[in-house]
């Protein structure tokens, strides 16, 4: 199929657990085996601005225990389809619905001639990668596979990956890739503070119910994807695009870990809310007998008005 020669993950034969997003086997035949790969409130998603709706009570969310000592491990495994590095069960987040224990991380990609990798893409554009840091409802459910196949079991932040500067916090990952570039190798990495892989606006972010982007593609999950792309090197970029190969270090054919994101998914009759305002402030007014503060937004020639009780706004 000469589609498919460059895409890593093709022989679904051979390596049966190896997830395939391109040729006959690919992402469209995922529903063959994985039935809600077919189904409903599949991720990613395109955010556009038909399906993003304010809404001022989504707070930023507090990391608990991010800041991970040095003297702790964390372990980094290339498990055929992606990297992942598995995180502590001393990190969660707050200001959700329930209390979300870390489980692991992960990265999505593309390829060295098309570095846009990213799964989520915001009005039809994708980013060169993306970050996805994955946590279970610990307060309902023992630990991460009770969780996965519940409709309120996981909770995954995303952050979009752009090129810029060097990032010296990406490469406290990034360095060990040459340790785990076959199948089923690992290695350790030492704590540091995860907070660190986020951009530095946490305040503003799309929130939605959708599911896995991998089979078996549960709905299960509840989206935090940051709004602000975060930055690494083109050199980072490249080194994640070819450090990797989804076959064992003894395969004779050994296929590049490239292009490992999922297309975005149908989204009709849903929405996406956000934590941010589109558009350009207009003017503000503060009303101080009811202590509000009114603010116009402007977006495409029209008016949006939006009241702050005025406890809540901090600067
Ligand atoms: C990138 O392009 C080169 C030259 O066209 C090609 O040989 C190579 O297979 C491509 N690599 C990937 C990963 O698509
Ligand atoms: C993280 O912890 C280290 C010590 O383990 C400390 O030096 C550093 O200031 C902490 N960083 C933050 C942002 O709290």
């Amino acid at each position: 199929d000469p589609n498919s020669t460059c895409h890593a993950c093709l022989r679904l034969d051979k390596y049966v657990f190896l997830l395939i997003y391109t040729g006959p086997d690919g992402e469209k035949a995922w529903p063959k085996k994985y039935p809600f790969c077919g189904g409903v409130f599949q991720s990613p998603i395109d955010f556009h601005k038909d399906i993003l709706q304010y809404d001022s009570n989504l707070l930023p969310l507090e990391f608990i225990g991010y800041n991970v000592s040095s003297t702790d491990q964390f372990t980094l495994i290339n498990n055929g389809h992606s990297v992942k590095m598995y995180l502590l069960p001393s990190m969660y987040i707050r200001n959700l619905p329930f209390e979300y224990t870390a489980s692991q991380l992960h990265l999505h990609w593309g390829n060295r001639n098309k570095s846009e990798g990213s799964e989520h893409t915001v009005s039809g554009k994708h980013f060169a990668a993306e970050l996805h840091i994955v946590h279970y409802n610990s307060e309902k459910y023992p630990d991460v596979t009770a969780a996965m196949d519940k409709a309120d079991g996981l909770a995954v932040l995303a952050i979009l990956l752009e090129i810029g500067s060097f990032n010296p916090s990406y490469e406290k990952i990034f360095r060990h890739f040459r340790n785990v570039k076959y199948k089923d190798q690992m290695v350790r990495v030492p704590g540091f503070n995860i907070r660190e892989l986020l951009p530095d606006r946490l305040d503003e972010y799309y929130r939605y119910e959708g599911s896995l982007t991998t089979p078996p593609c549960y709905p299960s999950v509840l989206w935090t994807v940051f709004r602000h792309p975060v930055k690494i090197s083109h050199e980072q970029l490249l080194a994640l695009e070819t450090a990797m190969y989804c076959t064992e270090s003894d395969d004779p054919e050994p296929l590049e870990m490239v292009n490992n994101f999922r297309n975005v998914q149908e989204f009709h009759e849903r929405l996406v809310f956000i934590s941010f305002r589109e558009g350009e402030l207009y003017e503000c007014f503060y009303a101080k007998k009811q202590c509000t503060v009114t603010c116009i937004f402007k977006r495409k020639s029209r008016l949006y008005k939006n009241d702050w009780p005025s406890s809540k706004l901090s600067n």
